[in-house]
């Protein structure tokens, strides 16, 4: 077993433009093979990075202001993780290695979101269907906020993301600025993500279900949970810090795993922040539930903590089963040193942001979350019971807003997310799956409940609870086109749990 806490946190390095086309920064960034040390103790582990690094280096960009990126692909031409042909969009016929970058939280046309049928391979020499252009362009006009870039190539995002192509898009503005929160170097990104290797150090990935029966081989996999945790690419790292308040902002970047993160000196975070920017006010959480794709931007005062180690623990509860202390129920650990290198000056305003709450909605969509068994027995997730390949069935307008009534019939809990849109959470209720079973009859089985407290603020990823109605308030713009929204487990996205939705003019 690989010991914990024995590598220092890597901090991703800011990427910077490499010039402007009429005064718009442009960006230029390669996906790339490289060999990368993800623990001490392990040999070098190949590993595919935006400029050759896992994770990619992060955006640090201002609202309003514009950006070019150019995504470019420089991968091998085999993919050196299971592909399953069988899966949609991965069969024979298309290129085994294929990418295509989405912005995910971005407020961005459709002709830079990434949609998964817009892939390249390398130099551009094949393009999916609905590839339009290669020169992305991200508008940045949202609020301040921790977005994250990764692949999104139909039918191997697992995969692609698995073996590294993830990064964190951060967009300032002067509310924020105005604030004082901690900054500079007390203002951190944290990629949690799990990982499993192979003794030699390489990426240990399934290629077949536990119970295989007669799946095709390799085969695609009902969801996965790696041994051990890495943040900012390095396993179980820890970090020095000083007696005072730090900013984290944290992204679960896992494919499938959920975490419930606690400090282990009971030290509370104080959450500022949600996926889509500032919380209304602080609010004092002594856990934090992160499901993949979800980011929490938290303040963490070590001022009281002097000489401990604490150790940033995970105990989500999955099937009955707390994680092992001892592995995936670590994450990292904080070295409180003794000194300041200089006085705190930051601050944690009362108010942080107006957070004006949706009520006015023009349409309602039920939409079921459902399962069915494909011709090998495997478990195939869909949306409203549909294909991926069916046609197109949510056409919301520009500019109205709608209530999605998620019905989860399943026994999982599916973090679903919309591109293009920040919604709210409006309320969360069990149903009657008998009568909705044989009938088709929502009867609610126990009280609406509102969302958590730290929940109530602009979201782009839910988590819709089994055998629970999940509601969101959606207004949907600014721009029409052709989008997509999908579970975020990403095992379950590949296999038929993502469908293609139209902004109409
Ligand atoms: Cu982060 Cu379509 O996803
Ligand atoms: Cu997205
Ligand atoms: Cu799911």
């Amino acid at each position: 077993m690989l010991k914990k806490f024995v590598d220092r946190l890597p901090i991703m390095k800011t990427i910077r433009p490499t010039g402007h086309i009429k005064n718009v920064p442009f960006y230029e960034l390669n996906m790339q093979e490289t060999f990368q040390k993800l623990h001490s103790d392990l040999p070098p582990t190949k590993v595919w990075g935006y400029n050759g690094l896992y994770p990619g280096p992060t955006f640090h960009v201002q609202r309003h202001q514009p950006i070019h990126v150019l995504w470019k692909n420089e991968l091998p031409d085999r993919h050196f993780l299971p592909v399953d042909t069988t899966v949609h969009g991965a069969e024979k016929h298309n290129p085994e290695v294929r990418t295509v970058v989405h912005l995910h939280g971005g407020v961005t046309p459709d002709t830079s979101d990434g949609y998964p049928e817009a892939w390249f391979t390398r130099n551009f020499q094949k393009v999916g269907p609905h590839f339009t252009n290669r020169l992305y362009t991200y508008p940045n006009h949202q609020p301040s906020t921790n977005l994250w870039y990764h692949d999104h190539a139909m039918g191997i995002t697992r995969l692609n993301i698995y073996a590294g192509l993830a990064g964190m898009y951060i967009i300032h503005d002067q509310e924020e600025k105005r604030l004082n929160l901690p900054c500079g170097p007390y203002d951190i990104p944290l990629i949690i993500q799990d990982r499993s290797f192979h003794k030699d150090g390489r990426l240990f990935y399934p290629s077949e279900p536990d119970k295989p029966e007669t799946a095709p081989h390799p085969s695609v996999v009902p969801d996965f949970f790696g041994d051990t945790i890495l943040v900012n690419g390095r396993v179980w790292p820890y970090m020095n810090v000083e007696p005072r308040r730090y900013r984290f902002r944290i992204l679960n970047g896992s494919n499938s795993r959920f975490y419930r993160l606690t400090l282990s000196n009971g030290t509370p975070f104080i959450q500022i922040g949600t996926d889509q920017g500032l919380l209304e006010t602080p609010i004092l959480v002594p856990s934090l539930i992160l499901a993949p794709a979800e980011r929490a931007d938290v303040i963490i005062d070590f001022s009281t903590c002097v000489g401990e180690s604490i150790v940033l623990q995970n105990d989500f509860e999955r099937k009955g089963e707390k994680p092992d202390p001892e592995t995936t129920g670590s994450v990292m650990q904080f070295r409180i040193v003794h000194s300041l290198s200089c006085q705190d000056k930051s601050s944690i305003p009362a108010h942080l942001a107006s957070v004006p709450k949706l009520t006015q909605y023009q349409q309602n969509r039920t939409l079921r979350l459902n399962m069915r068994k494909d011709s090998y027995g495997r478990n195939i997730h869909l949306l409203d019971d549909r294909l991926w390949s069916e046609p197109v069935s949510e056409t919301p307008k520009l500019g109205q807003t709608e209530i999605w009534t998620l019905i989860n019939e399943t026994q999982d809990i599916h973090p679903i997310h919309l591109h293009l849109v920040r919604f709210q959470i409006l309320d969360r209720q069990p149903f009657d799956r008998d009568v909705f079973e044989k009938e088709g009859r929502l009867i609610p089985a126990g009280p609406r409940v509102l969302p958590d407290l730290n929940e109530r603020g602009w979201k782009d990823t839910v988590r819709a609870n089994p055998g629970e109605v999940t509601r969101i308030i959606i207004p949907f713009g600014p721009y029409p086109g052709l989008f997509v929204w999908h579970c975020h487990i990403l095992e379950h996205e590949d296999y038929e749990m993502m469908r293609p939705y139209l902004v109409i003019r």
